[in-house]
């Protein structure tokens, strides 16, 4: 099974965080299954950019995101050429390495 590490985050995941993937449930909803209180303000539908994270290993295996979730990240503070919605990835089928960014759009997470 999949690996999924998630990089130490100040308060969202201080030691870092690492399980297997799930099939069937979106990177976001695993965040949350293993207590990465990250947020998903629009319920998970690629309406906001609040579930965004930044994959640091594992990108180019990842399904090709959708012209709908590109256009919400362009939104998303912290954007890079390896930016991800989190509620938009079916991470089962690779290892990821990801990081929370240090913000979102909705407020400031220090
Ligand atoms: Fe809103 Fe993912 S939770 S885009």
């Amino acid at each position: 099974m999949p690996t999924i590490t998630v990089l130490p985050h100040e308060s969202l995941a201080p030691q870092g965080a690492r399980f297997e993937a799930e099939p069937g449930k979106s990177l976001c909803q695993q965040l949350l299954d293993h207590g990465i209180d990250i947020e998903h303000a629009c319920g998970m539908v690629a309406a906001c950019t609040t579930c965004h994270v930044v994959v640091k290993d594992g990108f180019g295996r990842l399904p090709a995101s959708s012209d709908e979730e590109d256009d919400m990240l362009d939104k998303a503070w912290g954007l890079t050429a390896t930016s991800r919605l989190s509620c938009q990835v079916d991470p089962v089928a690779t290892d990821l390495t990801i990081e929370l960014p240090k913000y979102t759009i909705n407020h400031a997470r220090e």
